[in-house]
């Protein structure tokens, strides 16, 4: 490790990495785009509603709130800092960053599991996405009738062939943008159509709250119950929180390794996360008065998205087009956290086994294809088959967002609080004492050290059961 004398440059020298200078992104703005094209996806307009019905609403979300600033923007900051320092992928990162013969590193191959275990059910879902594309395209999808749109919905994931091959269609995609090498490209546009989304979300959840019975959607949202919140509970807000910000397996650290020297970390993961819980907030309200207005189940978990969605369009002037753009935005989305799923996996295995970057996604996407089928048929064929009383693709939901994501923050806190220290990170978080943002670093400093491990821990233990 490089030893900490004042005025030495925030990055680590190229002959200490033995790496060139990665191309940095060219402006500050095209950073804060492309962390937001990871963060935001899936899990802004499916996971966070659909959890949020699960587990009661405002309690939840105010638990989901202070677990994203006091956990998951610590761990932001932490990986986007060392990414920057070490300019290299999530692993080789922490190999630079580490003392001589300490494995920490390992945060950055148990990421890789993590990434690979998220992206098996994340393409699933994601076929469920291009699946109501088609729908939408061909026929009338909008209906505001429970049991019809609950069919629909029913009908797509019961069915074996129509399951896997919307996974694989979902997988080929990614993998055909990354062999390409028009990722950057792809996530240019997504940058473009992102604001889309948002407006677009926006104009849904007026239509939501404008709905006759869209009252008690928004108490649901609003009045919380803290009576039902257990130790799950709290574990599954603060394993949201992780993934929702893609953080806790080493994404960000890529994402860091290519930020300007110049650029205000502290404040640009501040920026993501604001815009990122904008997005939820918005789904959140998109969704829940529909849901309480024509008498859905809020607990329908994965389907909830996917049922109400229709019927709130279905109540619209020119539903039948804004259904079908909706759906591709959301595609639009998702493929931007896809593509930073993926890369973990490949970077892992081209650094670690020295394998071509071609053969490394090849490999990792048939892997994801037979990895990936039973979570796809966990909602047909599969249903009854469960380990620790969970179908394949909550077991992988679960062991991702619950454990590995959890652990790996946990451990980069531990880190940087710990072994890093606060010198490097003051000049790594000031840019070397040109930014005046001491006060903020100081705090930074404090919560990732003790606060973030000590909550993660606690959490956890409590949310497993173990005390
Ligand atoms: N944050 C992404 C989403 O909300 C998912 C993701 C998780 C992406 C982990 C990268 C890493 O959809």
């Amino acid at each position: 490790m490089e030893q900490a004398t004042k005025g030495r440059p925030i990055v680590a020298s190229e002959a200490a990495t033995g790496l060139k200078r990665r191309d940095a992104f060219a402006t500050g703005l095209g950073v804060l785009a492309a962390t937001l094209g990871s963060a935001v996806g899936l899990g802004n307009i499916w996971k966070f509603p659909a959890m949020t019905g699960q587990n009661g609403g405002a309690a939840f979300i105010i638990i989901y709130l202070l677990s994203t600033i006091l956990v998951g923007l610590p761990v932001m900051i932490s990986e986007h800092m060392i990414g920057r320092y070490a300019r290299k992928d999530a692993i080789n990162s922490l190999r630079v960053v580490a003392p001589k013969g300490q494995p920490w590193w390992l945060i950055g191959a148990a990421g890789g599991v993590a990434a690979f275990l998220i992206m098996a059910f994340y393409s699933e879902v994601v076929g469920w996405v291009f699946a109501y594309i088609a729908k939408s395209v061909s026929g009338s999808i909008l209906s505001t009738d429970p049991a019809t749109n609950g069919a629909v919905f029913t009908d797509l994931v019961s069915s074996p062939t129509q399951s896997l091959l919307w996974q694989w269609l979902a997988l080929v995609w990614v993998g055909a943008i990354l062999i390409m090498g028009v990722a950057k490209g792809i996530e240019r546009a997504t940058k473009r159509l992102l604001p889309l989304l948002f407006v677009l979300l926006i104009i849904v959840a007026v239509r939501s709250l404008t709905l006759d019975g869209a009252g008690d959607g928004v108490s649901f949202l609003l009045k919380p119950d803290f009576s039902k919140v257990t130790g799950a509970v709290v574990l599954a807000a603060m394993g949201l929180a992780f993934f929702k910000l893609s953080v806790g397996m080493g994404t960000m650290i890529t994402y860091g390794s290519y930020f300007r020297e110049d650029q205000d970390i502290p404040m640009t993961a501040t920026r993501v996360m604001l815009a990122d819980l904008t997005v939820s907030l918005l789904a959140g309200l998109a969704i829940f008065p529909a849901v309480f207005a024509f008498g859905f189940d809020v607990q329908s978990g994965p389907s909830l998205l996917f049922i109400t969605i229709p019927a709130v369009f279905a109540s619209m002037p020119g539903g039948e087009i804004f259904v079908v753009i909706f759906f591709v935005l959301t595609a639009v989305a998702a493929t931007g956290a896809m593509i930073s799923i993926v890369e973990v996996p490949v970077a892992f295995l081209s650094e670690q086994f020295r394998m071509p970057r071609k053969y490394a996604l090849a490999l990792t996407l048939v892997l994801l294809a037979l990895a990936g089928a039973p979570a796809a048929l966990s909602q047909g064929e599969l249903a009854d088959v469960k380990i620790a009383g969970k179908t394949f693709f909550d077991l992988y939901d679960y062991a991702s967002s619950n454990i590995l994501l959890p652990v790996g923050g946990m451990f980069m806190c531990i880190f940087v609080g710990w072994v890093w220290g606060f010198e490097r990170t003051k000049r790594a978080l000031t840019n070397n004492g040109t930014l005046n943002n001491s006060a903020a670093v100081n705090l930074f400093f404090i919560i990732c050290k003790y606060v973030t491990p000590l909550l993660v821990l606690v959490v956890l233990l409590d949310g497993l059961n173990i005390i």
